[in-house]
């Protein structure tokens, strides 16, 4: 007769596939089984489990680190750096994921921005992007928008500080190299069955790859020499799509969205402005933030993030209505 703890031992190694559990649950009956029960109760025989288990454990993942670094030295490359406490090769980014996690911080906040450089930017829009010329039409297409260079700008800027995507994650199903950041280093090998988490929001805010004011909310970043300078050089710096293969398929769609949205705002109203006041408390930025270093010192609402990212408490502007004002 085969004992209740076994059998959840067994179905906890069917269901998860561990290899581990399987042992575990070999432990268990093998104790019960062979070795006198009245001297080793039941107890013990999970002491025995636990016991194996951790050996067993820490015994997998040195042989398993062994065989990855020769793996790694066979193709020269070098192993992919271990985040502390976690098994196995996941890149060093993730600590400072978890690190800008524990401080809570980031979010988005299309309309945020805009409140706060609305004048600069409805100027910037009706002038650059020649919006007033269809003011009056009841839609707004797909070819006006791509020609609308600014406002495509400030979306792209928007979603550079405020990616909807703040991380995202590879797993790695067969072995793979990634080439060094510094081309004089070997290239990193990622083991079969890794899982590289990577932040869109940090590298996205990153003076190396964005210039030293990486902080700023600036627009013009995508039309001036910056773009050359930085974004062209490396395009998969900007990355609140994805990219590859995986790409979001509905990135143009977004787009559009997006900019008919901020069109139709746009030509409804004159002026957006901050409605801090209307902030619920929870949802302003801390006191301690005027003190911190980056945007966190600037910032006038509070980012939050649940996978994607959006705003504490809601984004709360003020807009005034446009008068039926006519451009010349
Ligand atoms: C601002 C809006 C949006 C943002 C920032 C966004 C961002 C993303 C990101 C970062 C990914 C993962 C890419 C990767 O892992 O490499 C993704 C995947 C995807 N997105 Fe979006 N997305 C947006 C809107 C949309 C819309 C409107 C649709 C559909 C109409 C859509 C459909 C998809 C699909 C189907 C995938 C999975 C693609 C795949 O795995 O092959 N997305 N999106």
């Amino acid at each position: 007769m085969v004992s209740p703890g076994v059998t959840f031992l067994v179905h906890l190694a069917i269901h998860s596939g561990s290899k581990v559990a399987f042992v575990a649950a070999g432990v268990y009956y093998g104790s019960q089984r062979f070795l006198p029960y009245n001297l080793l109760g039941t107890g013990a025989a999970i002491l025995i489990s636990c016991a194996t288990l951790a050996v067993y454990t820490l015994a997998r993942n040195q042989i398993q680190c062994w065989h990855q670094e020769r793996e790694a030295a066979a193709i020269g490359a070098r192993l992919a750096p271990r985040v502390i406490g976690k098994w196995p090769g996941n890149l060093d980014i993730m600590r400072d994921v978890m690190a800008m996690r524990t401080t809570g911080y980031p979010g988005d906040a299309y309309l945020g921005l805009i409140a706060k450089y609305g004048p600069v930017f409805n100027t910037r829009v009706l002038w650059i992007d020649h919006i007033f010329t269809f003011i009056y039409l009841p839609s707004c297409l797909s070819a006006n928008i791509k020609d609308m260079k600014y406002l495509r700008a400030v979306i792209n800027e928007a979603m550079r500080l405020y990616p909807a995507v703040p991380t995202n994650l590879r797993h790695s199903i067969c072995p793979a190299t990634l080439s060094s950041p510094d081309f004089t280093q070997k290239p990193i090998y990622v083991p079969a069955g890794t899982t590289i988490l990577y932040s869109v929001f940090l590298m996205q805010r990153q003076t190396d790859l964005w210039g030293p004011d990486a902080d700023t909310f600036d627009p013009d970043r995508f039309l001036d020499g910056r773009l050359k300078q930085y974004l062209l050089a490396n395009p998969f710096q900007f990355l609140p799509f994805g990219a590859g293969p995986r790409v979001c398929l509905g990135q143009q769609f977004a787009y559009n969205q997006m900019s008919l949205m901020l069109v139709r705002l746009m030509q409804s109203f004159a002026k957006f402005e901050l409605a801090e006041d209307a902030f619920p408390f929870e949802a302003r930025p801390p006191v301690n933030w005027k003190t911190a270093s980056g945007r966190k010192a600037i910032e006038r609402f509070r980012p939050e993030v649940h996978i994607t990212m959006s705003t504490k408490g809601g984004m709360w502007v003020r807009a005034t209505e446009a008068q039926n004002e006519t451009v010349d």
